[in-house]
């Protein structure tokens, strides 16, 4: 199984002043291009949040827009920045989430790995990620259906430190990422862990599995230090499944910029 990953593409609503609305839909407009023209093609897309930049209803209607352009399915997951109720009436119709869900917490078995969106948001509104009993219950009940499929988790805050950012750690309680490795520390067939959030790309080992971060799609919004060669190139990942060794993972530059041939 292939999977594209994009996160943190913080779209805002249509608005031909706003210097942010040309630059962001440009930079997830050429990473959804690419993904489109890769070869084999990706089975899935996934988002790993904050997909908008205030959660407002013609962000998403944006969003959806460029995504529909997509020639394999997308799943997603919110972050801090999109909340929950706008995501969902923006993408229940697509079918993969429960409707009238209080978190956005699914499966997806249509695929050789199976995909599990984990929903890492606080409930006050908080940008830092939080998780509660009656969700860390819920992924519990869902890795216990399917013990023998290798399964990868997404959620937008890495329930690990990022020592280059200047918070490193995304939630608001220790316990909450502990709380989550200790479920995935029950279950081996959890393969990988894919994260957004802090616009930088970092790896680690959360409960034994190998997980990540991926950069920001927004070119504006990217932090961390990279050559001259990415200035104003969107970046995203590619996930490559075998079931010898686990995911591969390759970080894809994509859009006009400096030939780094
Ligand atoms: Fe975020």
């Amino acid at each position: 199984m292939i999977i594209a990953q994009i996160a943190d593409t913080h779209l805002v609503a249509a608005n031909a002043a706003d210097p942010m609305y040309g630059a962001r839909t440009e930079n997830l407009r050429v990473c959804i291009a690419d993904i489109n023209s890769l070869d084999p093609r990706p089975d899935a897309v996934i988002h790993t949040g904050d997909m908008t930049q205030h959660g407002q209803a013609a962000e998403f209607a944006h969003a959806r827009s460029l995504l529909d352009a997509l020639e394999m399915p997308l799943y997603l997951t919110p972050g801090n920045r999109d909340g929950r109720a706008g995501m969902a009436r923006a993408f229940e119709s697509d079918g993969f989430m429960p409707p009238n869900c209080i978190f956005i917490h699914y499966a997806v078995e249509t695929h050789s790995v199976r995909l599990v969106a984990v929903d890492s948001l606080a409930d006050d509104g908080s940008a830092k990620g939080d998780f509660c009993e009656a969700r860390l219950a819920a992924l519990d009940d869902t890795l216990a259906e399917a013990p023998d499929k290798p399964t990868a988790l997404f959620l937008h805050h890495p329930p690990f430190d990022v020592p280059s950012a200047p918070d490193p750690f995304a939630y608001q309680r220790r316990q909450a990422a502990a709380d989550l490795a200790a479920v995935v520390f029950r279950y081996p067939q959890v393969v990988r862990i894919f994260t957004g959030h802090m616009h930088r790309p970092c790896a680690a080992t959360v409960g034994g599995v190998a997980a990540s971060t991926v950069p920001s799609v927004a070119v504006d919004r990217r932090y961390g230090h990279y050559t001259p060669t990415m200035a104003g190139r969107p970046v995203y990942q590619v996930h490559r499944f075998d079931g010898r060794w686990g995911f591969s993972s390759e970080t894809r530059l994509v859009g006009i910029g400096t030939d780094i041939s």
